[in-house]
């Protein structure tokens, strides 16, 4: 791609969830279309972006990937400004990564405020020992009005899907 590459809209995404649920590996696998080897905390936050064709629009995914761990928690609080969407991950083998799933709700519509475009992201599909139902957890996306899709970083099963479909609800209610 040309460096001089224009867009018609930039979105601002956030990537929260607990700690291990593989948000670092689901936008190494969005934006480099591999899964990232070796596994190390973000500190912080980490960035990555990509320009994909929604409609007839070239939009700019630029997203924020925060760090999980407790002690992070005020400074990533502070990246929710301005977000349009926010990716919340949960681990679907570790049922209390899904728990979580209510505070991480709570301090999105809080920070970024109650319209943000929310999408629960239930990873690491590609393991066999499954804590969490797709059944269960769609009814309590339905119930909190998220859209709901499971992924693998490692595949990259619906990753793709789940950038472009949280893009496509953005850009519905700003359009
Ligand atoms: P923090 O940065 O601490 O918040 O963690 P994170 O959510 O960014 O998790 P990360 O992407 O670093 O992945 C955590 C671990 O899960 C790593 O060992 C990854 O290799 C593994 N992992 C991530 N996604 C998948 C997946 O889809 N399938 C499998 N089998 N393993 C995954
Ligand atoms: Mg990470």
């Amino acid at each position: 791609m040309s460096s001089y590459a224009t867009y018609d809209f930039l979105l601002k995404f956030l990537i929260t969830g607990d700690s291990g649920t593989g948000k670092s590996c689901l936008l190494h696998q969005f934006v480099e279309n591999k899964f990232k080897e070796g596994s190390t905390h973000t500190i912080g936050v980490e960035f990555g972006s990509r320009i994909v064709t929604i409609g007839k629009n070239q939009v700019k995914l630029q997203i924020w990937d925060t760090a999980g761990q407790e002690r992070f928690r005020s400074v990533t609080r502070s990246y929710y400004r301005g977000a349009a969407g926010a990716l919340l991950v949960y681990d679907i083998t570790n049922r209390s990564t899904f728990t979580s799933i209510t505070k991480w709700i709570a301090d999105a519509r809080k920070l970024a405020g109650a319209d943000i475009a929310l999408m629960l992201v239930g990873n690491k599909l590609d393991l066999e020992e499954r804590e969490v139902s797709y059944l269960e957890a769609s009814r309590f996306a339905q119930e909190n009005e998220m859209a709901f899709l499971e992924t693998s970083a490692l595949t990259g099963e619906g990753v793709e899907e789940t950038f472009l479909k949280c893009g496509r609800a953005i850009l519905t209610k700003i359009e």
